[in-house]
């Protein structure tokens, strides 16, 4: 539950006017003398994420003006619950109902600090909800999205295949879901062989997190992510460099978690199974070796090129799982490949699928909420870059191009053909701190996937239905040239209140 957001505004809340530059001197005609000249002597411009704490009449903090980007309604906000006096705001500003949740949902992720091992007390700024905002879908994001972030931070040391398996289960818990973990070597009786490779180096045993939740006869919806609790990289060890970081791979894994979070808590009308492979890439006298070549839960042979290709690894005897039941959706994220870090940085998450129309209303979910990603090509003439001279598939190819490519080719090997399946494959973690983002670990895509989902499979009662209540008439996106909804264009504001403040 996001705190630093309050039901009632006090009679003291003081008001946060969001301005963009462009309408800052238009805006200034209204509110009085007073403030014009504070605004004119102070320089303020309304540059994006410029902030002014306006005096009132005894010399108090009055009121906040915040210059904002014309479309930006989900992060406007988002730095002033770390940045502003603690206290009471208000949002003075007309917003439309989305415009409003997403206001809210901006402040809910900027007063996000991960606590574990070092309690920040200082207390933070409080938001009255905005009027019109839904708060049990800025309720429900927020929850995943923490959820995820915190999963991330927690350093390798605990955060082990178990305790990852322990948050799954205090998640299923939570939603009174199903869950099974096969642990060890019982990951060999019950043949999931490359799960059990590359997670046996470990002391931590390697495990397979099956959660279950919903109706039998609902649509069924699978959720695959990379739970690697630490990559080393294995024999083929990483350099320090490429190590360091390494407690996020298990960031695909987390993502899922926390968007079964939101599909759990939003009680969408779906039978979900999440499948999160949770192991150690580690080096030990037992570990996988480069060239051996291990038979996958499939059939296949893989031989293992590169011990550090293996969340790859992991993933196939899960997909393969996760297709077996034929689901009607199969969406699996993954910390995969440094490649798609080349192609594409750290911000925007690859995107693969083999169902085109899945593909595009994903990448349009992905612009409406401001969590973008970006597809990339199942290239299938890439596929014989995987060829083995001893198995049916390498781990690797032996070129160093389209590396997040050759990844989701290699997944692609594990699902039928017939089953609608993405994969992303994200890095999971702000590598720069910007509002409502610290830097660390992150949910990238949550958003887009959940809207996608409460599309397809929501029916009526989901956010997207409630928010959007003439969506079944009009195009999910204005047409080009048209006005989006925006959170600047505020109310004219009253002069500061006098006496007060
Ligand atoms: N977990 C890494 C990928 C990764 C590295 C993601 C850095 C984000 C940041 C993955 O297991 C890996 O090591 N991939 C190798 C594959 C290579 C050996 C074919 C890579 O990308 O270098
Ligand atoms: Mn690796
Ligand atoms: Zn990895």
């Amino acid at each position: 539950m996001p705190r630093y957001l309050v039901a009632a505004a006090p009679r003291e809340a003081l008001p946060i006017t969001p301005l963009v530059k462009a309408e800052l001197k238009g805006w200034l005609a209204g509110p009085g003398a007073a403030l014009r000249g504070w605004v004119e002597s102070t320089g303020f411009a309304a540059k994006p994420g410029e902030l002014s704490l306006v005096p009132g009449r005894t010399g108090k903090l009055a009121r906040v003006l915040v210059g904002c980007e014309a479309h930006d309604e989900l992060w406007a906000l988002a730095a002033l619950p770390q940045t502003l006096p603690q206290g009471v705001y208000r949002l003075d500003a007309a917003l439309a109902p989305q415009a409003a949740t997403k206001a809210a949902l901006g402040w809910a992720l900027g007063t996000y600090r991960f606590q574990r091992y070092r309690k920040k007390t200082r207390p933070l700024a409080t938001l009255a909800w905005p009027k019109g905002a839904d708060r049990t879908a800025v309720e429900r994001a927020a929850d995943g999205i923490f959820l995820a972030r915190d999963l991330i931070n927690t350093p390798a040391s605990d955060m082990g295949p178990a305790e990852l398996a322990e948050a799954a289960s205090a998640l299923a818990r939570r939603h009174r879901a199903r869950i099974e973990v096969i642990e060890g070597e019982r990951l060999l009786a019950r043949n999931y062989p490359l799960i059990y490779a590359v997670g046996r180096a470990s002391a931590r045993a390697p495990r397979l997190i099956d959660l279950v939740w919903g109706e039998k006869s609902a649509s069924k919806l699978t959720l695959v992510g990379k739970g690697v609790c630490f990559d080393s990289g294995g024999l083929d060890l990483k350099p320090a460099s490429g190590m360091l970081i390494m407690k996020k791979d298990m960031g695909g894994a987390a993502t899922m978690l926390g968007l079964a979070s939101m599909v759990m808590a939003a009680g969408l009308p779906v039978r979900l199974r999440l499948l999160v492979p949770a192991v150690e890439n580690s080096v030990s006298g037992n570990a996988m070796r480069p060239l051996d070549v291990v038979k996958s839960r499939k059939g296949i042979t893989v031989e293992i090129g590169n011990t550090d290709a293996e969340g790859r690894l992991v993933l196939a005897d899960a997909l393969t799982e996760a297709d077996s039941e034929r689901p009607a959706m199969i969406l699996d994220c993954a910390t995969l490949t440094g490649a798609a870090r080349a192609a594409l940085g750290p911000e925007l998450p690859a995107l693969f699928s083999n169902d085109d129309k899945l593909a595009n209303e994903l990448l349009r979910h992905g612009e409406a909420e401001e969590d973008p990603l970006w597809r990339l090509p199942l290239w299938r003439p890439y596929r014989a870059m995987l060829e083995s001279k001893t198995a049916d598939i390498n781990n690797i190819s032996d070129t160093s191009f389209a590396g997040s490519v050759i990844a989701a080719l290699f997944l692609e090997e594990f699902v039928s053909p017939r089953a609608p399946w993405v994969h992303i494959d994200s890095y999971a973690w702000n590598a720069k701190a910007r509002p409502g983002r610290p830097e660390g670990g992150e949910g990238l895509a949550m958003r887009a996937l959940f809207a996608m989902i409460a599309e397809r499979f929501g029916g009526r009662n989901t956010e997207s239905a409630r928010a959007n209540p003439e969506s079944t008439e009009s195009p999910p996106h204005p047409a080009p040239g048209k006005a989006r909804l925006r959170l600047a264009n505020p109310s004219q504001p009253s002069p500061p209140r006098r006496g007060r403040g």
